[in-house]
């Protein structure tokens, strides 16, 4: 089965104009494999000058830009909040949903992540639905619950024939900026039960639909991580600031499968 491998830079509230710069110059010079698609998420002050980049680089065909976080609604009363249509205007093309530390930190439940998924689809935005357990959750044996509780709300609201436009990152909240990466067969045990969970709704859908493996990937585990069958690419955190290091991981993603 042919999937898409996307490699995606979450830079969370890091990075500046000067990474930027850096970033889409580096990026410029590498030479991906077939159907991989590097995806850069900086905070939303630097989106503009991000696609200006990769514009100016003549890069947009295998790199593009993606925000962090989009608001359910559509424009009105909502103070700090960004628009799907604010995103189109800064030449974005994919938006991280449900983030753990959005779950965590600001109370994003999954029916609100399920509205967010719908906006961004709506405005044809390819959202990257964040899912994982917390250390507890593992613990206890309620990954494949927790994941479910998670996909479910999404596939209700939108239905699984738009899952065809929607990216999947799998991100056990233990292995999230700790180092701890989930080793490659667990990640793929995971992976594989996401993809089965999708196929209960539509075997062609969850066959095609890309899953990335995101938590403390790093220069040297991502090949390993790559290799297995059900990941098709990675959301990087901490390596993603760094131009070296999540150049060689754009590199590592595998091409058509
Ligand atoms: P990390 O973050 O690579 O720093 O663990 C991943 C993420 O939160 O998307």
């Amino acid at each position: 089965m042919k999937r898409q491998s996307i490699v995606a830079a979450n830079w969370k509230m890091n990075g500046s104009f000067g990474l930027v710069t850096e970033m889409s110059q580096g990026l410029a010079s590498l030479k991906l494999a077939n159907d991989v698609t590097v995806v850069v998420c900086p905070s939303t002050p630097f989106l503009t000058a991000l696609s200006d980049a990769f514009e100016h680089e003549n890069m947009s065909e295998h790199v593009s830009v993606g925000a962090q976080n989009v608001s359910e609604f559509e424009k009105g009363a909502y103070t700090g909040e960004v628009s799907t249509s604010m995103l189109q205007a800064c030449k974005v093309q994919y938006v991280i949903l449900g983030h753990s530390e959005r779950r965590a930190i600001f109370n994003e439940t999954s029916t609100q992540v399920a509205h967010k998924v719908k906006a961004a689809l709506d405005a044809g935005l390819i959202p990257i639905l964040c899912v994982g357990e917390s250390e507890a959750e593992r613990a206890a044996v309620q990954t494949e619950t927790v994941l479910a509780s998670q996909l479910q709300p999404v596939i209700d609201e939108v239905g699984i024939e738009r899952f065809s436009h929607i990216v999947i990152a799998y991100e056990p909240v233990w292995a999230i900026g700790t180092g701890k990466t989930a080793s490659p067969a667990m990640a793929q045990e995971t992976h594989e039960f996401i993809r089965s969970f999708l196929a209960k709704s539509d075997e062609k859908i969850a066959a095609k639909t890309s899953i990335l493996y995101g938590g403390s990937v790093n220069a040297k585990n991502c090949e390993e991580l790559f290799a297995q069958a059900d990941i098709d690419g990675g959301l990087i955190g901490g390596a993603s600031l760094k131009v070296d290091e999540f150049s060689v991981i754009c590199l590592a993603a595998k091409g058509t499968q």
